[in-house]
């Protein structure tokens, strides 16, 4: 069941898709915006040299612009007037970083609006290794993107997302893929932070009693499989569209920090919070549920469609598989409205001082 040569994770839908249908993942940051300025207000800011921020996981920027105009005001107080401030927008290779360059020039809510000496950067590279020289990095943030594995380590038979699959060995092999990517990716964060930096990280969760995201995931795999009964998609296609992606528990993200710390990390805080449904708060007021069906069709759809298509075979028509998977997924959430439920976690790691732990 295991597949080595499983596709690696795609990036969102491009041509600025994912910026038009995102304002449920900039729903879910707000929670960790708190940490984040805490976080501004005590990394060192010592020298004067530039001071670097770092996006990791900004896909097109646009949910990037709040939290990082808030950081930035607070190290600007901090540093003065004439510090340089970097801010580098992390990604893997193949985002659509020309819809992110394009906000920062010209949409109104760009951070650098209104600001001076902030030079904003962007690497296409993924943040499962260091990408930045070591020590160069002051604080770092990361929203929405770290429940992406770095691959599909296994094609589960019966769900979507391998990590809702009955069979407990699929479950097995999603839970080794998330700890091994957490370690790497706090293995790059530790070469990459200057000591005492900070870097704050909202992602999905898991819940006490169960993971979350249930409904959502269901119905999405639910109108999958109606395209799969009615001919539209193979049984080997249905086999491959698993969704590189799922939840973690405090208890996993706490693992690799059982000896004290991890590479010179320090784990300062973990929570999970339940997360909102902008959607369903919408709904609530309207009563059209044609319209959230619409809204979780798009938003799913420029979140998770392209990680869905390259389970497509070659001859697809890729457009209409989207079309028609927006249009029975729309009509299931718009058949039976409900509020969708998620866990979000929020994290805070420092890079100690000292490196003996
Ligand atoms: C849902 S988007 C979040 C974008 C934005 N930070 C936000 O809060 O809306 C997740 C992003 O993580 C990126 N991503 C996934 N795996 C990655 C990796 N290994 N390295 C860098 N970025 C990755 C995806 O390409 C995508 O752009």
């Amino acid at each position: 069941m295991t597949d080595n040569s499983a596709p690696k994770t795609a990036p969102m839908q491009g041509a600025g898709a994912y910026n038009r249908s995102s304002a449920l993942q900039a729903a879910n940051l707000s929670s960790a915006l708190p940490l984040l300025e805490s976080a501004a207000r005590s990394v060192p800011i010592d020298g004067n040299a530039p001071l670097v921020l770092v996006d990791y996981g900004a896909s097109q920027g646009l949910n990037s612009m709040q939290p990082m105009g808030a950081a930035l005001d607070i190290l600007r107080v901090r540093a003065g007037p004439q510090r340089p401030l970097e801010v580098v927008h992390t990604d893997l290779p193949a985002n659509d970083f020309a819809a992110l360059f394009k906000i920062l020039a010209d949409d109104k809510r760009s951070y650098l609006s209104g600001r001076r000496d902030v030079f904003p950067s962007a690497i296409g590279r993924s943040y499962f290794e260091p990408m930045l020289p070591p020590g160069r990095v002051v604080l770092g943030w990361s929203s929405n993107a770290l429940h992406w594995l770095s691959r599909n380590p296994v094609h589960a038979p019966d769900h979507g997302w391998a990590v809702f699959s009955q069979d407990a060995a699929v479950r097995a092999a999603v839970d080794r893929q998330l700890d091994q990517d957490w370690r790497a990716f706090l293995q790059a964060r530790a070469s990459e932070l200057c000591r005492g930096g900070q870097l704050v990280c909202q992602f999905m969760g898991r819940g006490p009693d169960h993971h979350g995201f249930e409904w959502m995931a269901d119905a999405f795999w639910a109108s999958l499989s109606s395209m799969g009964a009615d001919g539209l998609l193979s049984d080997d296609e249905l086999l491959r569209m698993t969704c590189p992606s799922a939840g973690r528990s405090v208890e996993q993200i706490e693992a690799p920090f059982n000896g004290g710390g991890y590479h010179g990390l320090r784990l300062n805080h973990v929570s999970v919070v339940e997360g909102p449904d902008p959607f369903w708060e919408a709904y609530r007021q309207s009563g059209d549920a044609g319209q959230l069906g619409r809204s979780w069709a798009k938003a799913m759809l420029a979140a998770n469609g392209p990680n869905f298509t390259t389970a497509l075979n070659p001859d697809r028509d890729v457009n209409v598989f989207l079309h028609t998977l927006g249009e029975r997924l729309s009509a299931r959430v718009a058949a039976g409205p409900r509020r969708s439920q998620t866990y979000l976690l929020l994290v805070v790691l420092e890079k100690l001082l000292e490196t003996s732990i």
